[in-house]
């Protein structure tokens, strides 16, 4: 029997975390959102708020539809909150302990029916399935940056994963106005298996002095019209999650050509993460984003 998803869990506020509590609050699901701590979330709403804020002014969405929406995002500080929840998202960062403990900790106090899904971008959903009390009842759920602006979700199916969870899980992405693609369960799914080779591949080409940050992103904006260039590209997605990927392809699949660039391992050691940390390719901290290289 399909599973009707009315409430959702979101764990993790960062970027991923409050663009699908946004998404689903205006689809008109009940969401719960928590983070390590309460600020986070406290600002996460304040984001989302000012999103929802720029689409009313916009004349996209209502100011009744704003109100609503915000209104269905409920704050909470332990997994208690999620207990009567139909599905919990993970968007927490892409350390594999720590989304371990997170489904060992949340399954315990939800109910036997919830589904619970990963937003990894890269992790073997399999693996994590493993990790939980319901592996029949895991699927990764994988949606792209900006998830308000973006109409692709990826949808993983584990090993274990069954029909009836997949099938909600796609109705709820329909719900969400957004178009599925079904990937198989191997490192980084579809879309980062093309997109990160070709960042990583952007930041050799800087690392070699083939181009700069500059002449690197105009030509594959101007050359190739790609929205951003692979570099404001990383910086957006955030470098450490950058790296993870790379490295979860280079180990999941074997081969010297994932290989991370040094450069990009040079940046997230000094903790240069892209916009999150205000530098990255770019300093952000100026009225105007400046090549860092
Ligand atoms: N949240 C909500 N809405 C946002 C937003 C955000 N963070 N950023 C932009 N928008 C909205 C704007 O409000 C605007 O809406 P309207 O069309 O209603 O006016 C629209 O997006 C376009 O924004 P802008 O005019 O400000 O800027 P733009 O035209 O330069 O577009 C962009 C911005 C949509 C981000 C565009 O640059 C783009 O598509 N970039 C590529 C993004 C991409 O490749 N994402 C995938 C990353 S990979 C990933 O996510 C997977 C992973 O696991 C790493």
């Amino acid at each position: 029997m399909a599973v009707t998803i009315r409430k959702v869990g979101v764990i993790g506020s960062g970027q991923m975390g409050h663009g699908i509590a946004h998404v689903a609050a205006l689809a008109g699901f009940d969401v719960v959102l928590s983070d390590v701590s309460a600020d986070r979330v406290k600002s996460a709403l304040a984001t989302i708020n000012g999103h929802l804020q720029r689409q009313v002014a916009k004349g996209t969405l209502t100011e009744e539809a704003r109100k609503a929406a915000l209104a269905r995002i409920v704050p909470a500080d332990t997994f208690d909150g999620f207990a009567d929840c139909d599905l919990v998202i993970e968007t927490a960062v892409e350390k594999e302990e720590v989304k371990r403990k997170i489904f060992h900790d949340v399954c315990a106090v939800l109910k036997p029916e919830a589904i619970v899904a990963s937003d990894t971008s890269s992790i073997s959903i399999t693996r994590l399935a493993a990790a939980t009390d319901r592996p029949e009842k895991f699927i990764g759920i994988h949606f792209m940056n900006p998830v308000p602006v973006m109409e692709l979700v990826e949808l993983i199916r584990g090993i274990a994963t069954n029909d009836e969870t997949f099938d909600a899980a796609r109705t709820f992405v329909g719900k969400l106005g957004k178009q599925v693609a079904v990937s198989e369960d191997f490192p980084a799914f579809i879309v980062n298996r093309i997109l990160l080779p070709m960042i990583n591949e952007a930041i050799y080409t800087l690392y070699e002095g083939v181009g700069n940050v500059e002449a690197i992103d105009a030509a594959m904006k101007l050359g190739a019209h790609h929205p951003m260039g692979p570099l404001e590209l990383a910086d957006f997605i955030g470098l450490d999650t950058c790296l993870s990927i790379m490295q979860v392809l280079h180990e999941g699949l074997a081969d010297s050509k994932y290989r991370p660039c040094p450069l990009l391992v040079k940046y997230v050691e000094a903790g240069w993460l892209g916009r999150k940390t205000q530098r990255g390719f770019y300093d952000y901290r100026g009225d105007k984003p400046v090549p860092t290289r």
